[in-house]
């Protein structure tokens, strides 16, 4: 019993939970995952997987995503990722659905299954189903070997290492670095993106780690947060484009391990329905960075002020805009637009810890939750 305790305790590597040890490996994890693949000062990307099926990936009619959970949340950011920069249309399909619908799937499609574990039920169906009507299948996995990986034509790994928290947070981000490369593979290779943009996205990407980094110091005043609105029943979080993903993932985050009930939404959408919602008791996350509908964003942030809404800003460092109308402002360093989810995510990583440690919740071990779900 004691001999487990203290391999457990070494395992958390001096951390108190395994989750914030794996929000804090991400600076490294996102390198090992580009590390190897990404030659940034000779502008090459080599991914066996994508390069050796070339042609089949960058000719594909569409690319189908199926994914679920925070896996699924990474397909919604690689969609803007791989219209933006490679121009191939995109679904994003939760893999559960996609099973069961019959869906269209001809043989010019590429479908993509994300999972961190590779043995998730639902995604494994779908591929399966996808493999039977002749697209070419295709596989990010973090865990080698495991059983997505197989069953797959081809693939990349993250290189996040294990994943112990049932709350993903190291995997989020390397599926986002894998997709990148992917997209700016392809769209290097199709011409739809310039040798300059193409050079200069390699450059943002190697200095990612670093911002990582940077965002992280901003714990303390995240702690402050959490403690703000630890009691809160419900929270919102919205954001745009690139960022859309990222609210609805700091949602799913802040559900899972604390049981506070939160919604993620488009910011835009909050008109339609959710501002009904807003009231001083209400706390609202918004990531309103300068890259992205960000004067549209600052519209929404005064429509929540003037109905008395909370709200936890999280800025581009050096904003001064949204300062002067939000309760609390969290600064991430500037990046290109793509790249934001990188850097946007850590405070929601942060302020869900830290939100569930304050209310004694069991933050590794989620009730009713598993790390991998092997039935459907
Ligand atoms: C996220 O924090 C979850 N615990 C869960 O949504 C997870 O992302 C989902 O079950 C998919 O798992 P996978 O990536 O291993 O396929």
């Amino acid at each position: 019993q004691e001999l487990q305790l203290n391999l457990e305790q070494i395992e958390k590597g001096g951390y108190e939970h395994f989750m914030l040890k794996e929000i804090h490996e991400q600076p490294n994890a996102i390198s090992d995952t580009y590390r190897g693949r990404m030659l940034a000062d000779k502008g090459i990307i080599r991914m066996a997987g994508v390069d050796d099926n070339m042609e089949r990936i960058a000719n594909a009619k569409r690319i189908i995503i199926v994914a679920c959970g925070t896996s699924w949340h990474a397909g919604l950011v690689a969609e803007y990722i791989f219209e933006d920069i490679a121009r191939i249309p995109v679904e994003v399909e939760y893999a559960s659905e996609f099973r069961y619908r019959n869906p269209v799937i001809t043989e010019n499609d590429v479908v993509i299954a994300i999972s961190q574990s590779g043995e998730t039920a639902d995604t494994m169906a779908a591929i399966k189903l996808a493999k039977e009507k002749g697209a070419f299948a295709f596989g990010v996995c973090n865990v080698v070997g495991s059983s997505i990986s197989r069953e797959t034509h081809a693939g990349a790994y993250t290189h996040a290492g294990p994943e112990i928290g049932v709350a993903s947070t190291k995997a989020f981000t390397t599926q986002i670095t894998v997709l990148t490369l992917m997209a700016l593979k392809l769209g290097k290779f199709k011409g739809t993106i310039s040798q300059s943009d193409f050079q200069f996205h390699l450059q943002e990407m190697e200095r990612i780690p670093e911002k990582v980094k940077e965002a992280l110091k901003s714990d303390k005043l995240i702690q402050e947060v959490a403690f703000k609105y630890k009691d809160a029943p419900n929270c919102l979080y919205l954001g745009r484009g690139y960022n859309f993903p990222v609210a609805l993932e700091g949602a799913l985050k802040l559900k899972e391990i604390s049981y506070i009930h939160a919604e993620g939404y488009p910011a835009a959408e909050m008109k339609h329905g959710p501002i009904a919602l807003i009231d001083e008791q209400m706390p609202v996350v918004v990531i309103a960075t300068k890259k992205g509908h960000y004067e549209k964003v600052v519209s929404n942030i005064q429509e929540i002020k003037s109905r008395k809404g909370k709200i936890i800003a999280v800025v581009t460092k050096g904003d001064e805009e949204v300062r002067e109308l939000a309760d609390y402002v969290i600064e991430v360093p500037e990046t290109i637009e793509s790249l934001t989810p990188l850097l946007t995510t850590i405070p929601l990583q942060l302020l869900s810890y830290h939100i569930a440690v304050m209310l004694g919740k069991n933050v590794d071990q989620p009730r009713n939750l598993a790390k991998s779900v092997t039935v459907e």
